[in-house]
């Protein structure tokens, strides 16, 4: 048995003995058909075999500092097909000045996901966050370009064959900030104008032909005014970008969700992603999550309606053939982006991710799992 195969069967026997069937008990912050049960399903099989065997990618985000945590990593590796680092390809990991990189915590990542088997997805060449503290007072309209072209040659050239799929431009739309496009007046836009989108793709793509090439966006999921706008502007975007022939060959939706967000209309989220795949391009739910920041403190009532989402979700945007791949933002609560950006007001930990800190199976692991059972083969 190969450390791989030794890893996943440590993972699924923790994981296995506590897993978490679901009595629906019918309460108010469900939504959805409130008969359905997350039982325990009839194997034991991991969310990456259950996404793997419907030709889907399912994984999580990952860190450098989780890899001192060897429960937590039997448990990663056991569920999950794919990593994306959390922080460690931003500008502010990779670029400690502007003469130089710092590929070390990267490298300890790709290390980790080649001796596992496990995909890499590379997230992210150019975003308006996670700058380094000179990039503003050291790039200009006159070196932009040459910055831009030099970070995302070096970085996509290292790891050119090995990480098979980027981020290249990451949250680009923005309507509030007034421009008739919808974009965000990011540093690069003010910089370049909006035409910095299709060189980054251009020179990701010249750099490593073979990467499937992201446009990744957040806030696309609900039927609010402001996510209705950030749909049409991204459809836009993405129109304008083909018709000019730039490589861009999937949509990054990040689904940073909400346990007790009524606003979701499954019809108008898959009327999107289809548009999306009749334009040619795959799809990837990127950073999936749901926070009980707003629900009531029962630990039972939040993992019910946690779930809840999860499945409606993931049944939802599966329904689209051109999904190709589910990452969650984290796989375990113990290490959750919500403790700090969504924490809970009455300070009670937060329980936004399929297992819970103690690495055991939740009722949104069941969710998750019975979301990619139900699946259609891609
Ligand atoms: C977040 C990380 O999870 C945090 O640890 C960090 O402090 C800020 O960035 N959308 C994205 C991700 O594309 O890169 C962000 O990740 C979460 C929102």
């Amino acid at each position: 048995m190969d450390r791989r195969g030794f890893l996943r069967t440590a993972g699924g026997a923790i994981a296995g003995l506590a897993l978490f069937g679901l009595s629906k008990s019918k309460n108010r912050w469900t939504s959805g058909s409130p008969e359905l049960n997350f039982k325990p399903p009839s194997t034991n099989l991991s969310l990456y075999e259950r996404a793997a065997t419907k030709g889907l990618v399912y994984g999580a985000a990952l860190k450098t500092r989780h890899l001192r945590d060897a429960k937590f990593l039997a448990s990663f590796v056991t569920e999950c097909g794919a990593l994306v680092p959390e922080f460690e390809l931003k500008w502010s990991a990779l670029r400690p000045c502007p003469e130089s990189f710092d590929f070390t915590n990267a490298d300890k990542l790709l290390a980790f996901a080649k001796r596992h088997g496990l995909i890499m997805h590379g997230h992210t060449l150019l975003w308006h966050r996670s700058l380094p503290a000179w990039f503003h007072e050291t790039v200009t309209r006159a070196n932009a370009e040459r910055i831009l072209i030099d970070h995302i040659e070096t970085v996509v050239g290292r790891y050119a064959g090995l990480i098979p799929s980027w981020d290249v431009v990451n949250e680009p739309v923005y309507p509030g900030d007034g421009r008739s496009d919808g974009l965000r007046t990011a540093p690069w836009l003010e910089l370049l104008g909006r035409e910095y989108i299709e060189t980054a793709f251009h020179v990701a793509n010249s750099t490593d032909p073979r990467a499937q090439l992201v446009l990744n966006d957040t806030r696309v999921n609900y039927t609010t005014r402001d996510q209705e706008k950030r749909r049409r502007s991204l459809l836009k975007l993405l129109e304008w970008l083909i018709g000019r022939g730039v490589p861009v060959h999937v949509l990054g939706v990040q689904a940073h969700l909400w346990a007790d967000e009524k606003r979701f209309d499954v019809a108008v989220l898959q009327r999107f992603l289809q548009e999306v795949a009749d334009m040619g391009l795959d799809i990837y739910i990127s950073e999936l999550d749901v926070s009980d920041q707003r629900l009531p403190p029962a630990i039972d009532v939040r993992d019910s309606a946690v779930a809840r989402v999860y499945y409606d979700y993931v049944s939802a945007v599966l329904a689209v053939p051109a999904v190709k791949r589910v990452m969650t933002w984290g796989l375990s609560d113990r290490y959750t982006w919500f403790a700090e950006s969504r924490p809970r007001s009455d300070g009670l930990d937060v329980r936004p991710l399929p297992l819970n800190a103690n690495l055991e199976r939740k009722p949104a692991w069941a969710a998750l799992a019975a979301a990619f059972d139900a699946a259609s083969p891609r």
